[in-house]
């Protein structure tokens, strides 16, 4: 596995590169959540390219970035054991040699949802992702669902600039107790690792979303939102962990909802 943190030879190594490339952008703290979506990218492409970067133009809370968890050596070895062949390390020098000066920005889709709580975030996200694409020039590209938004953005936002890039969707990976895998999910504390299982569950329920807000209110969430729209449910919460409050976001398929509103009525 070649961990290259010069672009200039990330470059010249990229020339020499035929057939498919499969690309994993990241921001570290590695879970299987990610690892799911390294070992796709390992299957289907006769390459796999790797990216940590902690990319704090998308981050509009200055706590929430310095308190990201950062497990470089750990991630390093569980690249390795999955069969990655590259590893990309920029530095901000290095994709933000411009300082940020030019973004990518969209106006709709990025201001609702998340977007509407995180001002910026989306902007951040695109941005580093085109600068990112540009410069790996993959064929394919791996996104988590847990991200919905994020991964619809990056897809639009490639069929905008005729980006000739195929974005691959891949299932949430979740816990045992339904909680969806995050890099936050470190930051918890027993007592809030404890309590966000209800947060699947209670998105998944059938009650109505303001219903769900409630109930998420009632169990100790600040909620940020609860909102269904095109066949899926989104919500993200706060929960309080002492001295933080850390942030989960997840989604669910309204026909699952439907299901199992189905299943327990007998
Ligand atoms: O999903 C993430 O980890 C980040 O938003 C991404 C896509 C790596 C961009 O920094």
């Amino acid at each position: 596995m070649k961990i290259i943190d010069n672009l200039d030879a990330w470059r010249r190594l990229r020339q020499q590169l035929s057939g498919t490339v499969g690309f994993v952008p990241t921001m570290g703290a590695l879970h299987r959540g990610h690892a799911h979506l390294l070992e796709r990218s390992v299957a289907e492409n006769a390459i796999t390219v790797l990216s940590i970067y902690l990319n704090p133009t998308q981050f509009n809370n200055p706590d929430d970035l310095a308190r990201y968890p950062c497990t470089l050596e750990q991630d390093l070895q569980v690249a390795r054991e999955l069969g990655v062949d590259v590893v990309l390390l920029p530095g901000y020098d290095d994709l933000y040699a411009d300082d940020y000066r030019f973004r990518v920005e969209e106006h709709q889709f990025s201001r609702e949802l998340c977007g509407a709580h995180r001002p910026g975030h989306f902007t951040g996200v695109l941005t580093v992702v085109m600068k990112l694409l540009n410069l790996v020039r993959p064929t394919h590209a791996y996104f988590g669902e847990k991200d919905f938004q994020q991964l619809q953005l990056i897809r639009d936002m490639c069929e905008t600039f005729f980006m000739d890039v195929e974005i691959v969707g891949c299932a949430t990976v979740r816990e045992p107790d339904g909680l969806a895998l995050s890099s936050r999910n470190a930051l918890l504390d027993a007592a809030g690792r404890a309590r966000s299982a209800q947060f699947q569950r209670l998105l998944r329920s059938d009650l109505d979303d303001a219903a769900v807000a409630r109930e998420l209110d009632r169990a100790g969430f600040v909620v940020d939102y609860v909102e269904t729209r095109e066949g899926r449910r989104f919500g993200a919460v706060l929960v309080d962990c002492g001295d933080r409050q850390v942030r989960l976001i997840d989604n669910v398929l309204v026909e699952q909802v439907l299901q199992a509103a189905m299943a327990s009525a007998g």
